[in-house]
């Protein structure tokens, strides 16, 4: 089976994260997202997978090639301005011409897709779209359906008083090639919005995967810190974090002895860790970091390449590449865009997002 990944669009709740990468290319663990998703898809024998990308295609091409390297075939697709989920998939009409999935490039995910597929079959649904239930659904496509299971209504971000069920559109979609005549050409086009609403108006058979499997999206910040916690606690199947109480060192890097670790760590390669540093997970550190003397990092993010000062103290952030951190400076509850520098003793307000390049 084909899979279309949507890995465009605008990734504006992610900013400044995303101002010059997709958000399918941010590092989870340390590596990007979208190899993750394209590892998972390989575990569901879906081998044939087409990149639906937008404006920034450079980076996303420049690391998965052709996919031979992690046991794929890579087609890619691109756009001048964002088509719309719909009309992202509309876009690789070319390579779909039997029963193909579609997945949001931004969801990471233990959904049972090959049992999805089979519940679309069964069904001869002309579209099958995975659900999962969230403790606050107003901000996500909220569907209701009948004792089948097929799809009975749409609500884009309901308010509370509108809110039946708790169970929402999980971003994962098995569809039938038919339904992409209903796509109006170079036009920006939505499932969520505009195609599923206008084939259930039609009669179409739309039915719904309910799952309970581990489901997190990294839109935002805060979810993109959740979805570590997670991992590093062992919430989702495909990572094996148990104790909670695990560090994972990267080749070529140094952790001094006075340095103190605690929870779940991850540090990449050709890391230098200081005497009392003071590692407290969840925490991933990515590689070619130099962290000095007395700083302390506690449920952070840290990209490739950053440079802390002694005496930093990093809290509940996530720093993106090639940021500089200068001695005894404070960071709470931030998100700072590549090469960021940030001054000697400064002290960053709770909630700050630095733009790429800035220095505060
Ligand atoms: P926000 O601006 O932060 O809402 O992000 P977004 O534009 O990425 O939108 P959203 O999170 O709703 O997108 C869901 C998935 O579809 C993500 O994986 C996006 O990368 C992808 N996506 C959204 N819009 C487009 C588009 O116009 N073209 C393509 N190719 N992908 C898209």
């Amino acid at each position: 089976m084909k899979a279309v990944i949507l890995v465009g669009g605008e990734a504006t709740r992610l900013l400044p994260l995303t101002c010059n990468i997709p958000k399918a290319m941010v590092p989870v663990l340390n590596i990007p997202f979208l190899e993750h998703v394209i590892r998972y898809l390989n575990e569901h024998q879906v081998r044939d997978i087409i990149l639906a990308q937008g404006h920034l295609a450079k980076p996303i091409e420049g690391y998965l090639g052709n996919g031979s390297q992690f046991g794929v075939k890579l087609s890619y697709t691109a756009e001048d301005t964002p088509r719309g989920t719909a009309g992202a998939v509309k876009n690789g009409e070319r390579y779909l011409d039997e029963t193909f999935l579609v997945l949001n490039g931004d969801i990471f995910t233990d959904l049972n897709i090959t049992a999805m597929i089979g519940t679309h079959r069964e069904k001869k649904a002309k579209a099958t779209i995975a659900l999962t239930p969230v403790d606050d659904p107003t901000s996500y496509g909220l569907i209701e359906t009948n004792a089948e299971g097929r799809v009975t209504r749409f609500l884009e971000k309901p308010s509370w008083s509108q809110v039946t069920t708790k169970m929402i559109n999980a971003g994962t979609y098995v569809v039938e090639p038919e339904v992409l005549s209903q796509i109006p050409p170079q036009v920006n086009f939505s499932f969520e919005r505009n195609l599923f609403p206008l084939l259930l108006e039609q009669g179409e058979p739309i039915y719904a995967y309910p799952s309970a499997a581990y489901w997190m999206d990294i839109g935002t910040p805060e979810k993109y810190l959740q979805l570590h916690r997670d991992l590093l606690s062992g919430k989702s199947s495909q990572h094996t974090f148990a104790s909670g109480e695990e560090v994972l060192i990267g080749g070529q890097s140094h952790i001094q002895a006075t340095a103190e670790v605690k929870g779940t760590v991850v540090i990449g390669d050709n890391c230098s860790i200081g005497g009392g540093v003071k590692l407290i997970g969840p925490v991933v550190i990515g590689s070619g970091c130099t962290i000095l003397e007395g700083a302390v990092i506690k449920e952070s993010i840290i990209w490739r390449n950053a440079w802390l000062g002694r005496g930093v103290k990093l809290k509940s952030s996530i720093v993106a590449d090639n940021c500089c951190l200068n001695a005894n400076s404070i960071i709470e509850g931030s998100v700072l865009g590549d090469r960021v520098t940030v001054g000697s003793s400064c002290k960053l307000e709770s909630g700050s997002k630095i733009e790429p390049g800035t220095t505060v």
